[in-house]
């Protein structure tokens, strides 16, 4: 049987897919929901779909989506490790900056991924998926890297792989921001300690030692 999570995920990205509360529904060829287990210890949100993304119906499929599967490869991680989507689920026309209606609009629906994923850490790609989750929390260029704890999840802006394409000086920030990634998911992922044996279980095991 489908765990409820993954019941209620799957729920949600149907409404996605039958979405039409902002003006970006009627220029999608589909919306693209997001992809990746249920629940996920780490979850990945971008900005937009982008051309690739929308013909295809999942995120991160085109160039961008190589150098992010590039960088996931360089710290043990894989694409079947990790939930991805995006603020918008819809391709904004000519790939352009989110608006803030369309953004809001959206919104609801990461919310509701956050809760449903239970994710122990996030990765920030971009500025706008930074202004989304961490508003008011300075610019990418200053705080890539680095770890932002809300309630029990640590957050992590990074550049977006897409902002390395255009700029190669930001692929070396990338690369080493992801093996800061690395050490904080040891970090936060780190299995918990195995139980103390009863005391019981101890003189149970001395008297079987004799
Ligand atoms: N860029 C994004 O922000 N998201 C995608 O899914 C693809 C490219
Ligand atoms: Fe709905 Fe979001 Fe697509 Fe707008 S971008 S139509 S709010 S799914």
């Amino acid at each position: 049987m489908m765990p409820a999570a993954s019941l209620e995920l799957a729920v949600l990205h149907a409404e996605v897919r039958g979405c039409t509360k902002c003006s970006l529904h009627a220029t999608r060829t589909q919306a693209v929901p997001g992809v990746g287990p249920c629940p996920a210890d780490v979850m990945i949100v971008g900005e937009a779909p982008g051309f690739n993304e929308d013909r295809q119906g999942e995120p991160f499929v085109g160039p961008a989506g190589k150098l992010l599967d590039t960088l996931l490869s360089r710290i043990g991680l894989s694409r079947a490790d990790v939930y991805i989507t995006n603020v918008l689920k819809c391709r904004p026309p000519q790939n352009r900056d989110p608006m803030p209606n369309e953004a809001e609009a959206c919104e609801p629906y990461l919310q509701r991924q956050l809760k449903l994923l239970q994710p122990k850490v996030v990765l920030i790609l971009g500025r706008h998926a930074l202004e989304r989750l961490l508003p008011g929390q300075g610019s990418i260029s200053r705080i890539h890297g680095s770890l932002v704890m809300r309630g029990d999840i640590a957050y992590v802006p990074l550049y977006h792989p897409a902002a390395a394409l255009h700029n190669g000086s930001l692929v070396s920030d990338l690369e080493r921001d992801f093996d800061s990634v690395r050490k904080y998911l040891d970090r936060f992922l780190a299995p918990p300690p195995p139980p103390e044996p009863e005391p019981e279980r101890q003189e149970a095991e001395q008297l079987r030692l004799l």
